[in-house]
């Protein structure tokens, strides 16, 4: 600090400088704080009036040559400024496109101290910096390259439209990887809101390159290596997690076994409140994390369990100790289990499959417009927009099956003893499977597909 103004030739004075970072119970976190202090004491000494400096927000970090280096988090305090009714942001000139997202806020970005200086005492004036561009039409790779696999392909039709989670089982070089890759493409685009919502998150990890703006799904990956903060969030500055960055996307978790399993029990929490909690040293953070689960893993180590001519010998105990590392709460959290079994040579001669993802995307659009007009009724609140968010009184209302369904349910209940979350996991999914249909309620044929998902992972 005291380098950066004597970078200006402004003489400081060798006394104690007092800086209040008034209340004292708000934790404050990160640099970001620089830039503020220094324009703060450039006031006290009389280099600027309190006038220049009136309603506005200042955000941004000072090198010792007085350079104003980029910040993260510019995005959503621009649009907290601009709902405040504050009348500006001073951020670094790097953070300019997106504060320029706020409406309604002028937005001062600059390199550097003394220009900002004398930009603020109307010696010279800095240019407005233009909006950060918005993404170009997202594009995604297709379902069609996927030969064979269609009960698989078909759980990523039930998923995408209502927004569940999927378990793939089955061996190396199956298709798994590209399948999970093919989800965001069947999802419909975000929407406006959605999108500003998503850049965000990616504001505050320092992760929105030149305040660009995509309606792209967020699709993430992160390795079984990633620690702790990486996928849940937290390290130095409480940088929000994987779980936070595939928020309204999805979290594609590859080699699901081979993750430690206090990670995974880590994930339960973000999978069943939308949102990750993360513990600081006298507070919490909580980062938004509503993300559509998807992962992989094979049936047993060396991945061959169901190919005799290849398998290691140690079958089936094999299997059962590598699935072990799964807690069965983790499992039950997996709305739809497939077996993706080995493609063969005859199924990969095929020609192209005739449906690709347009197609089926615009079936997952419409029965996502079904539960949207439906919930948007039940719950003003807006909370709910798909059948994986509907829950209690609201679940038990739309997902009640028919008579035979109810009886198939109670039995399935009983010999797969189904948990309470499993069980209104099956609904959840039975409901979807109504609306991709179109068909007003949920009949026994409904249950009996949701429930064949559910027959775990051997
Ligand atoms: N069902 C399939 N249809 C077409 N190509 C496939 C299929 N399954 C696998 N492949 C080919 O094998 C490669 C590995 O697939 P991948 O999705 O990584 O398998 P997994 O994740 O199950 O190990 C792909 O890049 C693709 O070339
Ligand atoms: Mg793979």
């Amino acid at each position: 600090m005291h380098a950066a103004l004597t970078a200006l030739g402004l003489a400081i004075p060798q006394k104690r400088i007092v800086v209040n970072l008034a209340p004292a119970d708000l934790p404050k976190e990160g640099s970001h704080f620089d830039l503020a202090i220094a324009l703060a004491i450039l006031t006290a000494l009389g280099a600027l009036s309190v006038e220049d400096l009136a309603g506005r927000v200042v955000m941004g970090e000072l090198a010792l040559d007085g350079r104003i280096t980029p910040v993260a988090g510019v995005l959503p305090a621009a649009i907290a400024a601009a709902a405040a009714g504050r009348r500006g942001l001073v951020c670094p000139e790097a953070c300019g496109p997106e504060a320029r997202w706020a409406d309604g806020l002028e937005v001062v970005a600059a390199p550097d101290l003394l220009s900002l200086l004398n930009h603020l005492r109307g010696i010279q004036v800095l240019p407005e910096p233009p909006r950060g561009a918005a993404g170009p039409e997202p594009r995604y790779p297709d379902l069609r390259d996927i030969k064979g696999q269609e009960t698989a392909k078909r759980a990523l039709e039930v998923v995408a439209a209502g927004s569940h989670n999927l378990l793939m089982v089955g061996p190396p070089g199956a298709g798994k990887s590209m399948m999970a890759a093919r989800l965001p493409g069947l999802l419909p685009a975000l929407t406006p809101p959605e999108a500003l919502e998503v850049s965000m998150i990616r504001s505050v990890a320092g992760e929105l390159k030149g305040g660009r703006i995509d309606r792209a799904r967020p699709f993430r990956t992160p390795h079984h290596s990633s620690s702790m903060p990486a996928l849940i969030g937290g390290g130095t500055k409480a940088r929000p997690g994987e779980v936070s960055l595939a928020h309204r996307g999805v979290l594609f978790l590859d080699e699901l076994a081979e993750f430690p399993r206090v990670v995974l029990d880590a994930l339960r929490q973000p999978i069943e409140t939308g949102e990750a909690v993360i513990a600081r040293a006298n507070h919490h953070v909580a980062y938004p994390a509503r993300f559509q689960l998807v992962a992989a893993m094979n049936p047993c180590r060396c991945g061959h369990l169901a190919d005799p001519s290849r398998s290691c010998g140690k079958a089936p105990r094999c299997a059962q100790d590598y699935q072990s590392r799964l807690s069965g709460p983790l499992l039950d959290r997996f709305d739809l289990t497939v077996q993706v079994p080995a493609v063969s040579a005859a199924d990969l001669a095929l020609p192209p499959p005739a449906e690709g993802s347009a197609e089926i995307a615009g079936r997952v659009a419409r029965a996502r417009a079904i539960q949207a007009e439906r919930y948007r009724r039940l719950e003003p609140s807006g909370s709910v927009s798909t059948n994986a968010e509907a829950d209690g009184e609201v679940l038990a209302a739309v997902a009640e099956p028919d008579a035979a369904g109810r009886d198939l349910l109670r039995l399935a209940a009983e010999r797969l003893k189904l948990s309470a979350r499993g069980y209104h996991r099956v609904l959840r999914v039975a409901r979807t499977l109504a609306d991709l249909e179109g068909a007003e309620g949920v009949s026994r044929i409904h249950v009996a597909e949701a429930l064949g998902y559910r027959v775990g992972t051997g």
